[in-house]
């Protein structure tokens, strides 16, 4: 009886299953009251006792091989379609499936990055996780500095909160390399603020270093000026205004001039001629010594801007909460810009 099993384990093996005739027919065949199978648990039935349990075994693995080669053919075949049937021509070219589009933050982000990678920048990261002394107390920040405050930032423990902006970045890297350092460090920054078409309680920030031998106020602007003319265009200008950061000395605020108006004065730059995109300065000696740099030999520049600003400038968005909200009618409009 053995040899029967095997030789039918085989002939399974073998057999062809390609359409619900055909599997009729196998089931008819081994599985059915009448098929081979039964036959043999009949026989089975009459074996001596000693050898039943070697016999049985083997007897359960055919049957057991039977039902899936059934299963799955049967399976199979309902899953195929029959092109003939339905009447399709496969060789049609099918439809376009739409392709989904870069979100304008990332767009603006890369572009950035470009510009400055052009001129010697490559790219550093920091949580958005921080602690006080990456977040303040290294960049100068007082302790009763308003922007500690509980109003502006979202706390997560006593010492620990959400990055309030990509300056930590700055720290994380000058306290790990040695100058020159030139960096440029984007990412999502928190700040504890009512949520309207100007403000809102996250954003994206993209941070600027560089820190050298000689560094001078004089390498920052004409570093801006070219970021500002390959960003808005060869003809745009800037301008510097004095500003207060705790981390840098001097401190400045640039504006270009309006990419809308040319200067003249629009509702964009609400008649001014121009708009402010940036915080810049040089580093504050303070900060380069909290990261062991030495600033008798060392000086340098950093600046930070705020990528939402910059797209709403480019794009002309009036509303900066469009860019959190996931309305497809305004992301699909950035599809055709890479
Ligand atoms: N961190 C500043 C801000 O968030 C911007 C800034 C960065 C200013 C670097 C000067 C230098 O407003």
């Amino acid at each position: 009886m053995l040899e029967k099993i095997s030789h039918l384990i085989q002939e399974i093996e073998a057999e062809l299953i390609d359409s619900a005739e055909k599997a009729e027919q196998f089931r008819l065949k081994y599985l059915s009251k009448k098929g081979i199978l039964n036959d043999l648990f009949e026989e089975f039935k009459t074996i001596a006792n000693e050898q039943k349990k070697e016999v049985g075994k083997h007897l359960n693995i055919l049957k057991q091989k039977a039902q899936e080669k059934f299963d799955l053919a049967k399976e199979n075949l309902e899953n195929s379609v029959n092109t003939e049937e339905l009447n399709i021509d496969v060789t049609l070219p099918g439809e376009p499936f739409s392709i989904g589009s870069h979100h304008p933050i990332s767009i603006v982000r890369r572009e950035i990055i470009d510009v400055f990678s052009r001129i010697g920048f490559t790219v550093a990261e920091g949580p958005e996780i921080e602690d006080d002394w990456h977040n303040f107390t290294s960049l100068n920040f007082p302790p009763d500095h308003p922007a500690r405050d509980m109003q502006d930032t979202f706390f997560i423990e006593d010492e620990i909160a959400l990055r309030t902006h990509t300056s930590s970045i700055q720290i994380r890297v000058m306290e790990n390399q040695k100058p020159p350092i030139r960096i440029l460090a984007p990412g999502r920054v928190y700040r504890n603020e009512a949520i309207s078409a100007r403000a809102h309680c996250f954003f994206h920030q993209i941070e600027g270093l560089y820190i050298d031998e000689n560094v001078s106020f004089a390498d920052l602007k004409q570093t801006l000026l070219y970021f500002a003319k390959e960003m808005f265009g060869e003809e745009t200008n800037i301008r510097l205004r004095p500003s207060y950061f705790p981390f840098t000395e001097p401190s400045a605020e640039m504006d270009v001039s309006c990419p809308f108006c040319k200067g003249k004065g629009c509702n964009i730059c609400k008649g001014s001629g121009w708009v402010e995109i940036l915080g810049c300065g040089m580093v504050d000696p303070n900060v380069l010594e909290n990261c062991s740099i030495d600033s008798k030999k060392y000086t340098g520049y950093a600046f930070g801007m705020g990528i939402e600003r910059i797209s709403m400038l480019k794009y002309q968005v009036k509303d900066l909460r469009l860019f959190s909200e996931n309305d497809l009618r305004f992301l699909n409009q950035f599809k055709s810009v890479l």
